[in-house]
């Protein structure tokens, strides 16, 4: 039979009349860029995490490279982050012309490991920039306790983990910035490419909003070189009735995630949730040292599993010679990964085939 990692077109057929008719909407309104629909997404994304504001631009990248932007940062200045991400939270820094450190992750949680972002710190940090890996929560408390310490912005990479928490807290409001990726495989997904930044501080929405549109201040006035990066009607409408649903649609992940690890605890790693967090699984990501051929027998029975990531951001070719401690964790962690099928529309049916997969290959 086989099943998919995920599943856009059904996905489509359960928002059908309702995604239809938004999208006749936004096209008989004749407004495309900048209308009601980003403006009042902005909203309702920003009252969902609890932020003051949000600032829609064109996708997950440019909402990381506009919030570093804002906070000024570039040539001669470091950025901290994770090397098991996926390359764009890197490239963000080096579009700003600044340098990312490279930290080692803890290797339950997969996120960055707190204790070891104090001794990256030197006299060039302005930023720590944790990655919400897979759907869980970085750690934030500490991390927030080490930025305030040291004088550091926080910004959050929140491209894959829209809905998670800790005790209560969204992620999205937990540093000065945070952004979000609306990339069809995430957890609140556009029908295209597309992004947002939240924040509380009123400067750097001011500034954002400038930024995400060429530097305007107003009608053909430019107070500085910004860019095109803007969030489409289209896609904003398609994304407020998946934000309507959102918290159900994470329920379905995580009653799926919780069928796997019932059945596969002790079999493989299975993900850890810890105490008063509150994990999307915007992946379910198992680990193994026999990967490689649990990967292969998946394959030859129709699951579709992919490994995120094969390859962690230090070693890739752009970023082999930028500075770090050791990635021992992240490296290892590289060799062992591998993500099961999981979306909001998986049948019972379809996680069992999965479940007796994996077991059958033990
Ligand atoms: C952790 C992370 N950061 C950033 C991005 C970039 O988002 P986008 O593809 O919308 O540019 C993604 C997703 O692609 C991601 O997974």
């Amino acid at each position: 039979m086989g099943v998919h990692q995920l599943d856009l077109a059904r996905e489509y057929g359960f928002f059908k009349e309702d995604i239809d008719r938004a999208v006749a909407r936004v096209l008989a309104s004749g407004r495309f860029i900048l209308g009601v629909e980003v403006s009042s997404l902005e909203v309702e994304v920003a009252s969902y995490c609890e932020a003051a504001f949000g600032v829609g631009v064109a996708s997950g990248t440019d909402a990381l490279h506009l919030a570093l932007k804002a906070l000024d940062i570039g040539p001669g200045q470091e950025v901290i982050l994770p090397s098991f991400t996926f390359i764009a939270t890197a490239e963000a820094v080096a579009y700003c012309g600044a340098t990312p450190v490279f930290v080692d992750i803890d290797p339950r949680t997969f996120n960055m490991d707190p204790n070891k972002v104090e001794e990256s710190i030197s006299p060039r940090t302005r930023a720590i920039l944790p990655v919400h890996l897979f759907g869980l929560p970085a750690p934030m408390e500490e991390l927030r306790e080490v930025a305030k310490a040291k004088e550091l912005a926080l910004v959050e990479d929140a491209a894959q983990a829209f809905g998670a928490a800790i005790k209560d807290e969204k992620v999205g409001s937990m540093g000065d910035l945070a952004c979000f990726s609306f990339f069809p495989t995430k957890n609140l997904n556009a029908y295209g490419d597309g992004g947002m930044i939240l924040t509380s501080r009123e400067d750097l929405a001011q500034r954002l909003i400038s930024l995400r549109n060429h530097g305007s201040k107003g009608r053909y006035l430019h107070q500085e070189i910004g860019f095109n990066s803007r969030l489409d009607e289209i896609q904003a409408a398609i994304l407020r009735i998946k934000l309507s649903k959102i918290d159900w649609l994470n329920q379905q992940r995580r009653a799926v995630a919780q069928a796997y690890s019932r059945a596969l605890a002790g079999v493989v790693e299975v993900p850890t949730e810890p105490p008063g967090y509150h994990h999307v699984y915007h992946q379910y990501t198992i680990r193994t040292p026999h990967r490689d051929a649990l990967l292969l027998h998946l394959k030859e029975k129709g699951i579709g599993c992919q490994v995120y990531y094969p390859v962690p951001v230090h070693l890739q070719e752009p970023f082999k010679d930028t500075p770090r401690g050791t990635m021992e964790e992240t490296e290892k962690a590289a060799q062992e990964v591998l993500s099961l099928p999981i979306h909001p529309f998986l049948t019972p049916g379809e996680v069992e085939e999965v479940i007796q997969a994996v077991l059958s290959f033990f």
